[in-house]
């Protein structure tokens, strides 16, 4: 697939199939995902890779998403924030955080370019999944990221989007209008 169309395909898709993953797709994913930009290129994130059926169910619990129990592979998604915060004190939550979004998304494109299903899952109690992956106080959880193939009967299409039209702004906040090009050399 090309990038604009990986872009415009890549969807929350919440039917899976019964078909297992292999496993060097799994990791291209996470491979993907390690690409992303980071603050200060610190390593923050760790990918926990989860195939044991107990520990999925576990999780799905965690989270009240009955959808995940579906998907034979799971990836949590974990930040440290030690070295972040030595370097960027105030401003490492932020970054954290941005280094952790830009992470999925690179992990979802990939997770669509090859033809795979996944869903960004953001909601869950935290200390279930700490307390079933045996995850150190310090170390947050920032996402959980379901790997299958979508079921054959799946038709899920990404959400329509913001309108471009009220989301960008011109020189200062809430100007929509962009003012003509002025022509140089012409009096
Ligand atoms: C930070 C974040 C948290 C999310 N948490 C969940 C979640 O817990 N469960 C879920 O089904 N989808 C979750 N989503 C997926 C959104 O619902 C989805 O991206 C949105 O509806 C747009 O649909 P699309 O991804 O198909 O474009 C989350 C997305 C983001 C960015």
């Amino acid at each position: 697939m090309n990038l604009n169309k990986t872009l415009k395909t890549r969807a929350s898709i919440r039917n899976y199939s019964n078909k297992k993953p292999k496993y060097d797709k799994i990791i291209d994913a996470i491979e993907a995902a390690n690409l992303a930009p980071s603050p200060g290129n610190l390593p923050i994130l760790k990918f926990i890779i989860i195939e044991d059926e107990e520990k999925i169910g576990k999780i799905t619990q965690a989270c009240q998403q009955p959808f995940i129990k579906k998907a034979q592979v799971l990836v949590v998604v974990c930040s440290d924030s030690k070295r972040t915060n030595i370097m960027y004190d105030k401003r490492a939550d932020k970054y954290i955080k941005q280094h952790a979004g830009a992470a999925i998304e690179n992990f979802l494109l990939k997770i669509t370019d090859m033809k795979l299903a996944s869903c960004w899952v953001g909601a869950f109690s935290d200390i279930t999944i700490k307390n079933t992956l045996k995850i150190p106080d310090e170390i947050e959880v920032e996402a959980v990221l379901p790997i299958a193939y979508p079921h054959k009967t799946d038709k899920t299409k990404q959400k329509s989007k913001p309108n471009l039209g009220n989301i960008i702004f011109f020189e200062t906040w809430n100007n929509k209008y962009k003012k003509p090009i002025r022509k140089t050399g012409t009096h």
